[in-house]
């Protein structure tokens, strides 16, 4: 990397950091004991799911109230900034990026949306399985918890596409376009474009 061109700047907040990885965690487990639940780990799997909800709820606030690097209205989604990015995606160089790219923010959109239909829809279904049901079951109808119960299935087949895309997306980065997104979210620093100041500096 040409010293002239990137320097190394602060981009993701000790905040994001934490609750990027807390939510990772949190949806693996939480999927894996939907998928093979038992009678041990349902409950378990409601724990996670409430979490879920938890931080959810918390990168909601963040975005609409929180300090501007985090706010949704930051994104880079105008017009303009998808038709740049869009004209280098396929470059073999790296974005330089302050925060995310278009296609990482309709990522993050994405995600947040099919997590909260998911988590949302659980708190309605029940489990014939296995006796239980969330706590919002007895307030619905039969045939309510039945469309919640087969979205919530659905849902959970979106959600492993949306994260198998996202890791697709690390690891085309990093091999082709030569730029570690990875590293950034431990870290916090990043190599960015000189001269970059866009609306998302200083996460
Ligand atoms: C179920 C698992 C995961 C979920 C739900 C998830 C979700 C997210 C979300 C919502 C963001 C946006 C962060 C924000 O601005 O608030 C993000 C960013 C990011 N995630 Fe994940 N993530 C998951 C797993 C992983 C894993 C395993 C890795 C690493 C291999 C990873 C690497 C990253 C990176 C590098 C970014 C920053 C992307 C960028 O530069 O725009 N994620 N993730
Ligand atoms: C984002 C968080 C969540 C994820 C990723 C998730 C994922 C899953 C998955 C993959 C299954 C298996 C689906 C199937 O094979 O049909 C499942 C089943 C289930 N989930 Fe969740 N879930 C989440 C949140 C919740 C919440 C908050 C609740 C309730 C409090 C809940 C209640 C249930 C129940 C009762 C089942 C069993 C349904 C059945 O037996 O047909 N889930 N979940």
């Amino acid at each position: 990397l040409n010293p002239n061109q990137f320097q190394r700047r602060r981009v993701w907040s000790l905040t994001i950091r934490i609750w990027h990885w807390l939510l990772a965690l949190a949806v693996c487990t939480a999927w894996g004991f939907g998928e093979f639940m038992d009678f041990a780990t349902i409950q378990w799997h409601f724990y996670l799911g409430y979490s879920i909800l938890a931080l959810l709820v918390f990168r909601l606030l963040l975005g609409l109230w929180g300090p501007q690097a985090q706010r949704f209205s930051a994104l880079p989604l105008g017009p303009g900034r998808i038709r740049t990015y869009l004209g280098s995606a396929l470059s073999r160089t790296p974005g330089g990026e302050v925060g995310h790219n278009p296609l990482g923010s309709l990522s993050l959109i994405a995600m947040l949306l099919a997590l909260l239909a998911q988590a949302g829809t659980g708190l309605f279904i029940e489990s014939e399985d296995f006796f239980e049901y969330g706590p919002l079951a007895d307030y619905v109808s039969e045939s309510t918890i039945h469309f919640m119960g087969i979205w919530h299935h659905r849902i959970a087949k979106l959600l492993l596409f949306l994260v198998g895309m996202h890791l697709a997306a690390m690891v085309y980065y990093r091999l082709w376009k030569r730029e570690n997104l990875l590293l950034p979210m431990i870290t916090g620093w990043k190599w960015v474009k000189a001269g970059r100041n866009n609306e998302q500096q200083k996460k």
